[in-house]
């Protein structure tokens, strides 16, 4: 898969792409990353890539025309992959959001800069927009890594493991299941029996069952729209006393 990142700070994103799980995969062919530098598409003598914006307001607006023609010109005329704009405006990035991303061969994302974007860059050039949360950061640089990383894991080969994804927290509309590894006691604390205990049926059920819990705990909202089975949803109405007397 390859992703086509457009931005005027290209030097930021080699530090993250060029270690760990990222770098391999890379090293693998299983994904590239190309970052373009807006400012390349400048033709004055300054590589002026913002402006005020018309009628005032405060803050500088990111222009439109060095944001065009890098883009075109690497990508072509036709549609060859979606083109995300990021910004806090867009569509909330899920692990759902995701994994209909990682459906396609190529993604170009555009991070935005100052105060905004020329409105014509969403009109006429982006076809997506993604906020990766609702808080505002000085630029789509971070959600571009964040989009590139969630969406990267989800290829399969990338992870070592190829479950790896499928139990992730938010994979099922869920959150995780408990992890431990050794020592089976620190400081006498120990690890739950059960996980001990070589029974993988018993095992995938407590799993299931902390799944449940934790999320009831933590994000009951996800409930509302996880896919469980009528006895899961018994189970998790028989917690719900348990968990907090008010659900
Ligand atoms: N640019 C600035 N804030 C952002 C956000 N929350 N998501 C995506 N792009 C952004």
């Amino acid at each position: 898969m390859r992703f086509d990142v457009f931005t005027l700070l290209p030097d930021v994103f080699p530090p993250y792409l060029e270690s760990s799980i990222l770098q391999r995969a890379r090293q693998r062919g299983l994904i590239e990353v190309q970052v373009h530098n807006i400012r390349d598409w400048t033709h004055d003598r300054h590589h002026v890539t913002d402006d005020e914006p018309y009628a005032g307001g405060g803050g500088m607006v990111m222009k439109v025309e060095p944001v065009f023609e890098a883009v075109e010109s690497v990508l072509g005329y036709d549609d060859c992959c979606p083109v995300i704009l990021l910004t806090p405006q867009g569509r909330v990035f899920t692990q759902k959001v995701a994994a209909e991303l990682s459906a396609h061969p190529r993604l170009a994302l555009i991070c935005g800069r100052y105060e905004g974007v020329d409105e014509r860059i969403r009109q006429h050039l982006a076809t997506d927009e993604i906020s990766i949360g609702d808080y505002v950061l000085t630029g789509g640089e971070l959600p571009a890594m964040i989009l590139i990383d969630a969406v990267a894991r989800l290829i399969p080969g990338v992870l070592g493991d190829p479950g790896g994804a499928a139990d992730d927290s938010h994979a099922a509309g869920l959150l995780e299941y408990p992890h431990y590894t050794r020592p089976p006691e620190f400081r006498g604390w120990r690890v739950p029996e059960i996980l001990l205990s070589g029974d993988h049926a018993k095992i995938a059920k407590w799993r299931r069952e902390q799944s449940l819990l934790r999320t009831l705990e933590r994000r009951p909202d996800l409930l509302e729209t996880a896919e469980l089975s009528e006895k899961e949803r018994k189970f998790v109405e028989s917690l719900k006393s348990k968990v907090n007397p008010d659900l």
